[in-house]
């Protein structure tokens, strides 16, 4: 009897250890509370902020006030160290090291993140957008709202979009009006299924690149061509090496501000929050300020003389869609039917 009762004992903790390692115990991490009085200046958090793109474009801009509102909110007990242009990551290896709590929060291109889920892939869709309305219902709307709760099966807690700007096309070779302009042009493009397919379907030749490497292959004619946003076009010098311009709005190029679920559940209620209010505000700042700063540099690059620029039209969009029809006839069904019928349904409105 008493070995019965030692065996039974041993399986009970057993299938409790299992339950609790092997079969995802869900409970978030308990946050500490805290006692500003109690702390000591080691007590103090300091969050490392890692993104690729340099301190004057929309993303570049937004983490320094992110950081500075933070600061502002905590009375300096959270800490946000912003790192810029790749200095400790390339956008792909952002998530590793987050999930590693090298670093804690990240602002990846919506195109990076759908090489880990493929339901983000519905932002780059082809011509999805028409306009920074659309972009925006789709953020704060059942679109944003189905993508973060994806994300978080992978532990990763989504606190916000951020706005970049449309994507517009360069190259080297000649100026493209036609899809067929683009046949056979090499191009650098993120690494998302969908853009690589859209180049396909134009018989362009996709290549993958990091932003950081983009210059360099622009200007040793690795690659013949790439597209981005006016931003990124301009601070990165890009239009200094390519010859054409096509305005096309062909793709939007937003952000998810993105922090490790359990690493965020563990702070400090009141911190939490305080970053969450730093947040809001500095997304609302730059859903406003975007398009100005991407405007200024289309400016900028105009008066530069070093690219012929044209101007896609809406009939030529057309012929472009058309093209690409493709594409979401392939990707429809990866996306899946929830998130398509809201694409449609904003494509409606
Ligand atoms: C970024 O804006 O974060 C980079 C975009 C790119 O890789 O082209």
């Amino acid at each position: 009897m008493k070995g019965l009762i030692t065996i039974c004992s041993f399986l009970l903790v057993g299938i409790l250890t299992a339950y609790y390692i092997g079969f995802g115990f869900q409970e978030q991490p308990k946050p500490r509370a805290i006692d500003k009085e109690l702390e000591g200046l080691n007590e103090k958090y300091l969050l490392r902020f890692s993104h690729v793109v340099a301190e004057n474009t929309p993303k570049g801009l937004a983490a320094s006030m992110f950081a500075q509102l933070v600061r502002e909110k905590t009375d300096g007990w959270v800490e946000v160290q912003v790192f810029p242009n790749a200095m400790l990551y390339e956008a792909q290896d952002e998530f590793d090291a987050l999930m590693r709590n090298d670093i804690h929060i990240i602002a990846p291109a919506l195109s990076e993140v759908s090489v880990l889920d493929r339901k983000w892939l519905v932002m780059d869709l082809p011509y999805v957008f028409q306009n920074e309305q659309m972009v925006e219902a789709a953020f704060n709307g059942r679109i944003g709202e189905l993508l973060f709760e994806s994300i978080g099966d992978y532990g990763l807690h989504g606190i916000a979009f951020w706005d970049n700007g449309f994507k517009q096309f360069t190259n080297n070779i000649r100026p493209v009006v036609e899809p067929e302009d683009i046949k056979g042009l090499s191009v650098r493009v993120m690494p998302s299924e969908a853009l690589v397919d859209t180049y396909r379907v134009l018989d362009a030749k996709p290549r993958l690149f990091s932003f950081n490497e983009v210059y360099n292959v622009l200007s040793t004619g690795i690659v013949d061509g790439t597209e981005n946003t006016l931003s990124n076009i301009y601070s990165k010098g890009f239009y200094r090496q390519q010859k054409y311009m096509t305005v096309s709005n062909h793709n939007y190029l937003g952000y998810a501000v993105l922090m490790n679920s359990n690493f965020f559940h563990t702070l400090p209620v009141d911190y939490q929050n305080s970053i969450i209010e730093a947040m809001n505000e500095v997304t609302m700042w730059l859903r406003e300020h975007s398009k100005v700063i991407n405007d200024e540099m289309l400016y900028r690059i105009e008066n530069s003389g070093q690219l012929e620029i044209h101007y896609q039209t809406e009939s030529e969009k057309k012929i472009w869609r058309q093209a690409l029809k493709p594409i979401y006839d392939k990707y429809g069904q990866i996306i899946g039917d929830e998130l398509m019928k809201e694409v449609i349904k904003l494509q409606g409105k």
